[in-house]
């Protein structure tokens, strides 16, 4: 692949749109510059054409294939691979497509795009309470289990925790928070580009489609790897427990 500096961002972003996220990176918003050649655009930003280039390039060899393997590791990894996902999330990804969406222009299918600029808000706002919950509650409570499996001391407040909750009770509260972005699917109908002119509004799309499907993986790594083992992990200290009260 070959990237040439003359080309017009509009037509780099029409070709891949997952090099407007790579442009956003650099500071510059592919809309605001659609007409003007990449050399332009670098010279203007005072970036190097050469640097930007190779991370254009590279948007070709990402690893989509990044959780295999993940299951064999220890829950601790797993819960901070999950972390960092999360971080991703809130710090790159919903920032890049709500300002996507916030500069959406309003005269090319301005149903859509006033649907989408009133409920992506909305979105981002339960996704990241859906986070902050889950690393609140659930992550430190598996973090507690994993230290007195360890080290077979339970802490008095971790037998306060397992009172109060269980790994059964996280997962079910869990699926009920599945499929948060169905009201956007339906507002896009399913990110279907054919009649959508607006190049912006393409894009849109393509990120959102895209978001959906790293969030899918996300929660399969959850409920396929982290729940099984955080349960497994859960039988194994109570065992500890139970034998510690038979002792006492
Ligand atoms: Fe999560
Ligand atoms: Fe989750």
């Amino acid at each position: 692949m070959n990237i040439h500096t003359h080309r017009r961002i509009a037509e780099l972003v029409d070709e891949n749109y997952a090099y407007a996220s790579v442009l956003y990176y650099f500071g510059i918003k592919f809309y605001d510059y659609d007409e003007k050649t990449l050399e332009q655009v670098c010279h203007e930003q005072g970036l190097d054409v050469h640097d930007v280039i190779q991370d254009l390039e590279a948007v070709y060899e990402q690893d989509e294939d990044q959780i295999v393997g993940l299951s064999a590791l220890p829950i601790d990894v797993i819960i901070a691979y999950l972390k960092h996902t999360h971080f991703q999330f809130i710090k790159e990804r919903l920032p890049y497509l709500s300002k996507l969406i916030h500069h959406l222009p309003t005269h090319q299918h301005p149903e859509i795009v006033e649907d989408l600029q009133f409920v992506f808000p909305l979105f981002v706002e339960e996704l990241i309470h859906h986070i902050y919950e889950e690393e609140d509650d659930f992550f430190s409570y598996v973090m507690g289990l994993q230290m007195a499996s360890k080290d077979g001391k339970p802490t008095s407040e971790l037998y306060l925790s397992m009172e109060k909750r269980s790994i059964q009770d996280f997962a079910i509260h869990h699926d009920m928070d599945d499929d948060e972005m169905e009201g956007i699917r339906q507002i896009t109908n399913g990110y279907a580009t054919d009649g959508i002119d607006s190049l912006h509004l393409r894009v849109v799309y393509a990120e959102l489609q895209k978001f959906e499907r790293d969030l899918c993986v996300h929660a399969s790594v959850e409920n396929e790897i982290l729940f099984p083992k955080a349960l497994m992990l859960e039988k194994q200290v109570q065992k500890i427990m139970r034998a510690k009260v038979r002792l006492n």
